[in-house]
């Protein structure tokens, strides 16, 4: 039996997820990895410290996901310390060309799937020690972008559940973070921003840094929500 905190990391197999997967490995972590792509997923388990990665592929944007990955989560741990939860998908269209089923895809995985997931993994997070909710929101979880209706929408109600939670348990010790960040160097990004200079973009492994903080610095200080932009925006914008 494995005496290492447990962590789970939602779209783990590239961008910001494989990077905090691999961070909190490094901290001491049991990594519980999932996103869609098996190979990658492996790839990322092959990467963490320990060889005892779980692997769990899904759709998490199915009906049934999220009960089924807080199922496998009971049944491969038993535990669980650190929830981060990052999988996340952008369509890019303006506010006349969103659809329904736009609407539909982009609120099902970025905010529906994490709200379900999360609470059906609240047993398992008020008997850590030391439990932590990570929610990796985005700047469009405050503020409003051109061609980002339905993903603006999805990640203010990403926001706003977070808040109630963090109120909900802090008596049960749960800490509830969300980081907000804009222009990460990862594929949803080069995909609807290939504009933007790949070396002017936040690295992923900066947001996997400030993961690792907030999971592995439990003080009086508590840090609600993190906002990262590039160098290049102009701060406090
Ligand atoms: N990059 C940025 O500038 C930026 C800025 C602010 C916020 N964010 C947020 O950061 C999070 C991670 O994004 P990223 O930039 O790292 O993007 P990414 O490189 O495209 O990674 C997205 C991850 O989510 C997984 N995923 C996608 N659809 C899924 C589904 N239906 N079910 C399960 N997993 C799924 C992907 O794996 P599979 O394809 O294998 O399923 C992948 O692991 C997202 O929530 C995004 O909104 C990103």
């Amino acid at each position: 039996m494995s005496t290492k905190p447990v962590a789970l990391v939602t779209g783990s197999s590239r961008g910001i997820g494989r990077a905090v997967a691999l961070a909190l490995s490094r901290s001491g972590y049991r990594l519980i990895l999932t996103a869609r792509d098996e190979k990658t997923l492996k790839e990322t388990g092959r990467g963490c410290e320990g060889g005892d990665a779980v692997i769990l592929p899904m759709d998490l944007s199915e009906e049934d996901s999220p009960k089924r990955l807080a199922d496998a989560v009971n049944s491969e741990t038993g535990q669980l310390d650190v929830l981060v939860n990052n999988a996340g998908i952008v369509v890019s269209k303006s506010f006349e060309d969103t659809g329904a089923a736009d609407w539909d895809r982009m609120m099902n995985l970025n905010a529906r799937a994490p709200f379900l997931l999360t609470r059906m993994l609240l047993p398992l997070l008020r008997i850590s020690a030391a439990a932590t909710v990570v929610n990796i929101g985005s700047v469009v979880s405050f503020k409003g972008y051109e061609m980002q209706t339905a993903y603006a929408a999805s990640k203010h109600a990403l926001a706003g559940w977070t808040k109630v939670l963090a109120r909900e348990e802090a008596s049960n010790g749960i800490r509830v973070h969300l980081i907000a960040p804009g222009g990460v160097a990862t594929d949803l990004v080069r995909d609807v921003r290939p504009d933007i200079d790949e070396s002017d973009l936040i690295a992923p492994e900066d947001v996997a840094e400030m993961v690792r903080f907030l999971t592995t610095h439990r003080s009086n200080a508590v840090i609600d929500v993190v906002e990262m932009h590039r160098a290049g925006k102009t701060p406090f914008s």
